[in-house]
């Protein structure tokens, strides 16, 4: 498949089962530091595990569900972007994110996501874009509000991680909301 330019440096592109090596070279340099924020289905070990990441996401997007796209750097894979879920029926979609520590704090990750929530609004016709994440993953939270999206509310205690159970945050963005933020702009 073809990528498409986020700015000079990066690009971003299905990621794919065919980049399972890659991926799980990718992982081994996120692992800790995601482990906390993301589905821990979607922390894996070896090659295996990243092979069965994604082919999970290949079969869920041959049934138009979810998705998996990678974010390359200088030609390195170090993060990436997803829709958690797609339902194309119901209009709505979750997206989601993450990226290895050398890779934060460089603006990769919000115009990745914006071009997901540009896509499922303009060319799928959804009508809400979700974010779920930790309560306390601040990181994350700042990712939503720069999409523009609205904190709706916080399920108490239904994040289970490290014997704990932390609150989830759901943020949102509804299409006419985008479109009027983009036109804005
Ligand atoms: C959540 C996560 C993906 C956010 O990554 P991020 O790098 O903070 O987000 P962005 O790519 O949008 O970058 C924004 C940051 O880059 C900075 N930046 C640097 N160069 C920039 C540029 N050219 N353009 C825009 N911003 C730039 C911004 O100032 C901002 O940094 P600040 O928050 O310290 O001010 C990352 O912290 C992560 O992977 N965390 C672990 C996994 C996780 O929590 N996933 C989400 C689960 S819900």
């Amino acid at each position: 498949m073809f990528s498409l330019p986020l700015r000079d440096d990066a690009v971003l592109f299905p990621l794919e089962v065919r980049h399972a090596e890659e991926f799980a070279a990718h992982m081994d340099r996120a692992r800790e530091h995601i482990r906390p924020w993301v589905g821990q289905a979607f922390v894996t070990d070896d090659l295996d595990g990243a092979r069965g990441t994604l082919l999970r996401y290949a079969e869920r997007q041959a049934a138009d569900g979810a998705r998996l796209y990678g974010i390359r750097l200088d030609g390195k894979l170090v993060g990436g972007v997803m829709f958690v879920s797609l339902d194309a029926v119901g209009g709505t979609c979750e997206v989601g994110c993450w990226v290895e520590p050398a890779a934060e704090g460089r603006g990769l990750v919000t115009p990745a996501c914006a071009t997901l929530i540009e896509w499922a609004f303009a060319e799928r016709g959804l009508h809400r874009a979700e974010w779920h994440c930790r309560g306390d993953n601040v990181r994350s939270g700042a990712v939503a509000a720069r999409l523009g999206m609205t904190l709706e509310g916080t399920l108490r205690e239904s994040w289970p991680f490290g014997g704990e159970r932390h609150d989830t945050q759901v943020w949102a963005v509804l299409a006419p909301e985008w479109r009027a933020a983009a036109s804005a702009r």
